[in-house]
C-alpha cells in the first residue's frame, strides 16, 4: 500500500516554505496530495486553478505530488481520499496554539486521521502568503520567497 498524506492550504500562493514542506514530507510518505481550500474566509489574490498550476510548477510537476481543490472539512476530504495523514508546519510558537486546537479538533472529527507536525528549513520559517503578496503588491522583490513561474504570475497581477 502506498503511504499517503494530505497537505492543505489557501496556497495564495504557494511558498518556499510549502515548497519545503511538501519536499520534506516525501522522504517519508510515497505520495502527498497538496489540497488546495477553496471555501477559506480569505478573500483569495488568485483563482484556484491559477493557484493549481502554480504548486505544480512550484513542485517542478513531481509526479508523487497530486493537487487537489476541496471546499467541506478537510476531516471529509481526507476520509474520501483514503488518506490518513494531514501534513502541518509549525514555523514559529506562536503557529502553534492554533495547529494543536486544529489538530485536536481535527482527531475529534475523525479519529482515525493522524497530525503529523513538520519543522520547516530556518531559511523559509519567516515567510507567509500574505507577507508575499504585500511584497509584490508594492513592486518588491520576492526572489527567494517564491518559485521563479509565481514570482511572474505575482507581477502579472499586480502590474494589472
Ligand atoms: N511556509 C510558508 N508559509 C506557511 C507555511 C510554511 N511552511 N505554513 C503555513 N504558511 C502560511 C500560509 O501561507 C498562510 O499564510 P497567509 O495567512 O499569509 O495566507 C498562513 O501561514 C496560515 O496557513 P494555514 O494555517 O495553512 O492556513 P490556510 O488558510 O492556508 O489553510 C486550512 C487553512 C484550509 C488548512 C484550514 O482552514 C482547513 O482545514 N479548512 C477546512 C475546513 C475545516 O476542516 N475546518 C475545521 C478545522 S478543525
Amino acid at each position: 500500500m502506498p503511504r499517503l498524506a494530505l497537505y492543505a492550504g489557501s496556497f495564495d500562493p504557494i511558498t518556499n516554505g510549502h515548497a519545503d514542506l511538501i519536499r520534506r514530507s516525501l522522504s517519508f510518505v510515497d505520495q502527498i496530495v497538496v489540497a488546495v481550500a477553496t471555501n477559506v474566509a480569505k478573500q483569495p489574490l488568485f483563482t484556484t486553478a491559477e493557484r493549481t498550476a502554480m504548486i505544480h510548477a512550484a513542485l517542478e510537476h513531481d509526479p508523487r505530488v497530486e493537487v487537489r481543490e476541496f471546499d467541506g472539512l478537510l476531516v471529509d476530504f481526507a476520509k474520501a481520499a483514503g488518506i490518513r495523514m494531514i501534513i502541518r508546519g509549525l514555523r514559529a510558537v506562536s503557529d502553534f496554539e492554533y495547529e494543536y486546537q486544529m489538530a485536536l479538533m481535527n482527531r475529534h472529527l475523525a479519529p482515525e486521521l493522524e497530525t503529523v507536525f513538520m519543522v520547516p528549513s530556518l531559511d523559509t520559517t519567516y515567510i507567509s502568503s500574505s507577507l508575499v503578496r504585500e511584497i509584490a503588491k508594492f513592486g518588491g522583490d520576492v526572489t527567494g520567497l517564491v518559485h521563479a513561474d509565481t514570482a511572474a504570475a505575482l507581477r502579472k497581477k499586480f502590474a494589472r
